[in-house]
């Protein structure tokens, strides 16, 4: 896998489409998604987002990266900070989104939780050289704490499923949420956590990446997989497992990355043994519908099945196109079907997630081009 930059992607695609011109509509064992690469034009700049997403899907989850991470991951970086469920594919400038990014934890040393490791910049963790795996609708990482990420979407929520590797202490994995942004731009915020469930809900008020004035968006985080151990809040580099609540307020003082906080969930040995996962729903409109979101989309956990539908829509979008290929490489064709993808990520639909109107008419946002 060689990441190719934006330029170099939109040379060869003009390229490609001149030397594929003709159709070939009889090809059975062929399969579209074999020639996608959704890294391709990750490092150098090209800001593309290599998560996992449906086509114009709301929700795009991917790794978050420190240094260059536009679009959430980027190739040419050496750290993961979270996993965030919404991304913007293609911006220059100041990245975009990214909000509420969760971290996992196999477990905290000397089972203390003030000595897990909270706030952005000490949690960032080293990302494993050629580990990340990327196929239309599904997206995995390996960390150096040994966490294999793997993740998936239904328009509106993310599905995450986080291995855990063999740690000489006992497992007792804590996952937090971090009212954050990728641009740092959140003014104020709130998180909280349901101590019977482990159900993590919030709210945010971020800038945009550029453009004018404020939006508000809410998250809410339910977790299958392990019994619950407990829960709390924190903020910078402290927990505690009261209060259940955290509030921020913009801050003149102390900038956006380390004015961070949140809530934890912290649970017993996975029922398995080795894995747990979390499912985020997101909304503009309030943490309700961001809840609402996620159980109607996402009633099971069911992975596998999320994938395949993802996989499905995005055959169904690629299949109006068909190509004789005769004569040209693979590497070609790749960068063809790859590009075909691509046009696809965005604009995002986000009907009835508009807080200023109450329609089911259509309505999409983030157009770049
Ligand atoms: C379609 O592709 C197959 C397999 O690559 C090839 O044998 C065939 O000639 C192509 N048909 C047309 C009409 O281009
Ligand atoms: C996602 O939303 C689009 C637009 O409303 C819809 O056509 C599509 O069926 C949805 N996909 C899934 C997997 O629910
Ligand atoms: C999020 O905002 C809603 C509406 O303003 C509020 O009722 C709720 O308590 C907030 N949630 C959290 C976790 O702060
Ligand atoms: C943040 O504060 C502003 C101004 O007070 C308010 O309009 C907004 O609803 C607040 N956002 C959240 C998420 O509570």
């Amino acid at each position: 896998m060689h990441p190719l930059s934006r330029k170099q992607l939109v040379g060869a695609i003009s390229t490609s489409l001149l030397a594929l011109a003709s159709a070939n509509k009889s090809n059975n064992d062929f399969d579209v998604l074999d020639y996608v690469d959704p890294l391709i034009g990750t490092s150098n700049g090209g800001h593309v987002f290599p998560g996992a997403t449906l086509p114009y899907g709301m929700a795009k989850a991917v790794a978050d990266t420190k240094g260059e991470n536009q679009a959430g991951f980027a190739y040419d970086t050496s750290v993961v900070t979270g996993f965030s469920h919404m991304h913007d594919d293609g911006t220059g400038g100041s990245p975009s989104m990214g909000n509420f990014p969760i971290f996992p934890q196999p477990s905290c040393p000397e089972d203390d939780i003030n000595k897990c490791q909270w706030q952005q910049d000490d949690r960032e963790t080293a990302w494993i050289p050629k580990s990340p795996k990327a196929r239309p609708g599904f997206f995995s990482i390996d960390l150096a704490n040994g966490v294999h990420a793997e993740m998936t979407t239904t328009n509106r929520s993310a599905l995450y499923r986080f291995t855990f590797g063999d740690s000489d202490t006992a497992l007792s994995p804590v996952v937090l949420v971090d009212i954050m942004d990728l641009p740092q731009l959140r003014s104020n915020g709130s998180a909280a956590v349901d101590p019977e469930t482990g159900r993590l809900t919030g709210n945010g008020t971020f800038a945009p990446s550029f453009g004018q004035g404020t939006y508000d968006m809410h998250f809410c985080v339910d977790f299958k997989g392990a019994r619950l151990r407990d829960t709390g809040v924190w903020s910078q580099n402290r927990a505690g497992f009261e209060p259940k609540s955290v509030k921020i307020e913009p801050s003149g003082t102390i900038s956006a990355s380390t004015n961070s906080a949140g809530s934890f969930a912290r649970f017993y040995e996975p029922d398995d043994g080795k894995s747990i996962m979390a499912r985020v729903g997101v909304s503009f409109i309030g943490v309700d519908q961001a809840c609402a979101n996620a159980e109607r989309e996402q009633p099971d956990y069911d992975f596998e099945g999320t994938v395949e539908t993802a996989e499905d829509a995005w055959r169904e979008k690629l299949n109006v196109f068909s190509v004789d290929a005769e004569g040209v490489s693979k590497e070609l064709q790749e960068v063809f079907w790859s590009g075909a993808y691509r046009t696809m990520i965005s604009p995002q639909d986000y009907t009835g997630e508009n807080p200023l109107w109450e329609s089911d008419e259509p309505y999409y946002d983030s157009f770049y081009w």
